[in-house]
Formats: C-alpha cells, sequence, structure tokens
C-alpha cells in the first residue's frame, strides 16, 4: 500500500523532546516567562527560531534581534550538554524495530526532522545508514507545520506524498503530514494529536500493517 515511511526523530526515535523540552523551560524561566508541559506541545516540531518567537511572545518586553540570537544561543549550548552522552541505548523502545519493519516489507524509510542537531542526533544513535533519505534545517525554508519538510522527503525518495506514512509525536508535525498530503500516525495522546489518522501510546505499538 505504501511505499515509504518517514519518521520524526525528535520524540519519535528518540527522547530527544524532553532534552528539548528542559532546555527551553531554562531558558524561559531565565526571562521570568513561565513554561509548562501543555505551552511545550505548541513548541515541538517548530524549529528554534520559531519556538523562541512563541516563548518571547508569552513575556511582557520585547528583544531585539541581538538578544534573541544571543537566548537561542544559549538554548542551543544547554541542549548540546545535554545530548552530548547519548547513545545507542537512547533509542526509544520500538523505533529501530520499526526502522527493521518498514525495510523488510520492502519500503524506504525517511527522517524529516527541523532540527540543526539532527545529523549529530542520528551519529550518536548509530542509525544514519538506516535512512534512505534525511531531510533537515539545511534543506528546507519553512518549518514545520508547512508541509514542505515531508514534501522534500518524498521527492528525495521519488515518491508521490500520497505513497508515503508519516510518524509524528508533535501537533506541528502532524500537520505538516496531513497538509503534504500523507497519512498520519501519531505518537502520543489522541486528544493532543487530533489531525492524525492514527494514535499510538509509544512506538512499541507500530505496526505497519495496520495502516
Ligand atoms: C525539532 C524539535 C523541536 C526543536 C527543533 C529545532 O523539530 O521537535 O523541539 O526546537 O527541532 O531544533 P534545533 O536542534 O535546530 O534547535
Ligand atoms: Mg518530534
Amino acid at each position: 500500500k505504501y511505499q515509504a515511511v518517514i519518521f520524526d526523530l525528535d520524540g519519535v526515535i528518540t527522547d530527544t523532546a524532553h532534552y528539548h523540552y528542559l532546555a527551553w523551560k531554562r531558558l524561559a524561566e531565565s526571562q521570568g516567562i513561565p513554561f509548562d508541559e501543555a505551552f511545550n506541545e505548541e513548541l515541538k516540531g517548530v524549529d528554534r527560531m520559531g519556538s523562541l518567537a512563541l516563548i518571547l511572545a508569552r513575556g511582557s518586553r520585547s528583544y531585539t534581534q541581538e538578544e534573541k540570537l544571543a537566548l537561542a544561543d544559549a538554548k542551543n549550548r544547554h541542549y548540546q550538554e545535554l545530548i552530548a552522552t547519548m547513545t545507542p541505548q537512547d533509542l526509544l523502545p520500538g523505533a529501530l524495530e520499526a526502522l527493521e519493519a518498514v525495510r523488510a516489507a520492502g519500503l524506504k524509510t525517511g527522517l524529516a526532522s527541523v532540527s540543526k542537531n539532527a545529523f549529530t542526533v542520528l551519529d550518536r544513535l548509530g542509525i544514519r545508514e538506516r535512512f534512505d533519505t534525511v531531510v533537515d534545517a539545511a534543506r528546507i525554508a519553512n518549518s514545520k507545520p508547512h508541509p514542505e519538510i515531508f514534501l522534500t522527503a518524498a521527492a528525495q525518495l521519488g515518491l508521490a506524498p500520497r505513497d508515503c506514512l508519516g510518524v509524528e509525536d508533535a501537533v506541528a508535525g502532524v500537520a505538516s503530514i496531513k497538509d503534504a498530503g500523507m497519512v498520519a500516525v501519531g505518537v502520543g495522546s489522541p486528544e493532543v494529536l487530533r489531525r492524525a489518522d492514527y494514535v499510538i501510546p509509544s512506538m512499541r505499538e507500530f505496526r505497519l500493517g495496520d495502516y
């Protein structure tokens, strides 16, 4: 039925979504801006400067471009400290099995992440070779929720969007998949991932034949 499965990275393949959360939380609180898990859902899948803009919009003062770049850089340095010790043990349960099952079924594998740290994370996990194509921040002009990143992944695989299944943990990511014209599997809660065609609680429950 499908010819490829295109996976998000942070929060689907590995728990870096939690590291992004910790780093943004410290950054927000350093500016006196409240930060919690519910607001964090709006940031998932959104690129670095876009996330910062959403956070600072909740504060009471305005920031110069220079200040914004310094804050984004501070967040990224903290995030890079958090991912520095990652190993293949940090693959989420079920993620490797899902990648293997997709290829075993004769389908291609793709990765769609707006993170500028995506290749670092893939290398720390030792899984770069498990993807037939990777689209990261360097290849796209528009962050999720824009469909560009999933459309680019399909194009790089030489496939039509309708032949691809997308897998995402973020509201913005599911929107990107759906607006690209693909079927979306959400990983997380159905109350949060409302636009997903299917929702599984974790990658442990990923079954290609179910979608
Ligand atoms: C992914 C994550 C976001 C993160 C974004 C940019 O989409 O889900 O939480 O903000 O990448 O990551 P970066 O590593 O470039 O700051
Ligand atoms: Mg994600």
